[in-house]
């Protein structure tokens, strides 16, 4: 056995032991959308990338996670996804309950619920942008059939051409995905989340490649598409100006903590600097 695999599996029997950490309150409602408890993740080999994190994310909230580069912003979102375990702690997900990492059943249920943008929108280049947001159906029950828009269904096309008209591009739907801009791209993996009719919305640095003007207007379309159909949003941002604008709440990262977590109207341009500096 080689010794990385070794170290793999060492960290795998270490993530399925619960440790000691606060008792988890009594669930108080579908309201909460997130929950951690003395949440924490290493790497296998690292030092602790973020220990002791405590959440409470409540529905309809939109919540900016700030914090410098390797602050743990993408490794905390991807924890309380069930997309990576983490070390100790619990998380409470939209009412599953997991240590470390959920079971395949539950996974299967967040997945269901939980729609995702990440930075390198992820589409498939040579695809047409309508079979790219089909294709947000995946993992989803008949999800068989979103391989390819000719195997969908009327129904499911017309279902992609609405959330395609929600980030204004029904225009083009039948326009190759590498024919695209990059935000027109991002507002097609905006329409692939939403397709999936997520309760929550998770979105990693959304904005970063695009130029300040496109980054906004991508910034404005999530932050809309949260409020009319109230999704819980909750993405990362190195944009201090995006955190500010499109947010409820900002929740701040650094050595490995919560630096602060507070509403955006109580978070002043001088927390923001301490959360970058010493
Ligand atoms: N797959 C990985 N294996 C080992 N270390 C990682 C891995 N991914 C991230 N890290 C480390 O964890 C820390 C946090 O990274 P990350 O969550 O990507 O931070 P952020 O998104 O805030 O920039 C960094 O020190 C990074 O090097
Ligand atoms: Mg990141």
């Amino acid at each position: 056995m080689d010794a990385a695999f070794q170290d793999a599996l060492k960290q795998t029997v270490a993530i399925n032991v619960p440790r000691a950490h606060p008792p988890m309150p009594a669930p108080v409602g579908a309201q909460e959308i997130i929950r951690t408890r003395g949440l924490g993740k290493s790497y296998p080999k690292g030092p602790a990338v973020f220990a002791g994190v405590h959440l409470d994310i409540r529905a309809d909230q939109r919540v900016a996670l700030i914090g410098s580069n390797g602050a743990g912003k993408s490794t905390l979102l991807k924890c309380l996804i069930g997309l990576l375990p983490s070390s100790e702690g619990e998380i409470m997900t939209l009412g599953e309950s997991f240590h470390a990492a959920p079971t395949a059943a539950q996974l299967q249920r967040l997945r269901c619920q939980i729609g995702f943008v990440f930075q390198n929108h992820g589409l498939v280049s040579r695809q047409s942008v309508l079979t790219n947001v089909i294709q947000g159906k995946l993992g989803l029950p008949g999800s068989w059939r979103a391989w390819h828009h000719s195997l969908a269904d009327s129904a499911w096309r017309e279902e992609a051409m609405q959330v395609l008209a929600e980030v204004r591009l029904a225009d083009k739907a039948r326009a190759r995905a590498d024919e695209l801009s990059g935000g027109q791209a991002q507002r097609v993996a905006i329409a692939r989340a939403l397709i999936r009719k997520p309760k929550l919305m998770i979105a990693d640095e959304p904005a970063a490649s695009l130029d300040p003007a496109v980054g906004r207007d991508i910034m404005q379309i999530f932050s809309d598409l949260a409020r009319e159909h109230g999704i819980t949003l909750v993405y990362t941002t190195h944009d201090m100006q995006h955190a500010l604008d499109y947010s409820d709440r900002i929740i701040a990262l650094k050595a490995g903590k919560v630096f602060f977590d507070l509403p955006t109207s109580a978070v002043s341009l001088r927390d923001m600097d301490g959360v970058f500096h010493a």
